[in-house]
């Protein structure tokens, strides 16, 4: 199941962060999303427990994913996946026609895993994350449907 994140939720989405990201957000940065963004924040939920969550916002025509995580022991099982189709899907609703993010370029997983998904590998930008480059992958969202 997916739903919104609800304030409840902040410390596990916190721990799934921390054992996912060599540099993670702080617990003041979700909570700052959350306050921005409050339609953008989804978890995924199985047999009660908080697995994954996803964050994205519309910007203009152009969906932006934030970020993305689930639970190292829940992967490979479908969960990332869901997290992104759902989001494609509501800023597809919302009028978005590509949606983007940004990965480190060490972040082999993830480019993998958004390739598998139909994300292309648009470009490089240097020093985006200080001292790494990310990636900028891309999909557009125009006829997905019919
Ligand atoms: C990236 C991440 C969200 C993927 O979540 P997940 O639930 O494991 O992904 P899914 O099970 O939906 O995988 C879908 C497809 O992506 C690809 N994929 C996923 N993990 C992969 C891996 N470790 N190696 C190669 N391909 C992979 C596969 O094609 C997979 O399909 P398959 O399992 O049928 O082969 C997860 O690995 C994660 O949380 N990583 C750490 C945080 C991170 O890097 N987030 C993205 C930052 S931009």
């Amino acid at each position: 199941m997916i739903r919104s994140f609800q304030p409840a939720d902040l410390d596990r989405v916190c721990d799934i962060e921390r054992s996912s990201f060599p540099f993670p957000w702080s617990t003041l940065m979700f909570i700052q999303q959350h306050h921005m963004n409050p339609d953008g924040f989804f978890v995924a939920i199985r047999s009660g427990k908080l697995i994954g969550y996803v964050i994205a916002r519309l910007e203009g025509k152009t969906g932006h994913l934030l970020n993305l995580a689930v639970d190292p022991r829940f992967r490979r099982q479908g969960v990332g996946g869901a997290l992104v189709e759902f989001t494609i899907d509501r800023l597809r609703k919302e009028g978005a026609e590509e949606i983007w993010l940004e990965v480190r370029i060490s972040n082999h997983v993830a480019r993998a895993f958004y390739s598998a998904l139909g994300f292309k590998e648009k470009r490089i930008a240097k020093k985006y994350y200080l001292s790494e480059d990310a990636i900028i992958m891309t999909k557009k969202l125009l006829h997905q449907n019919l």
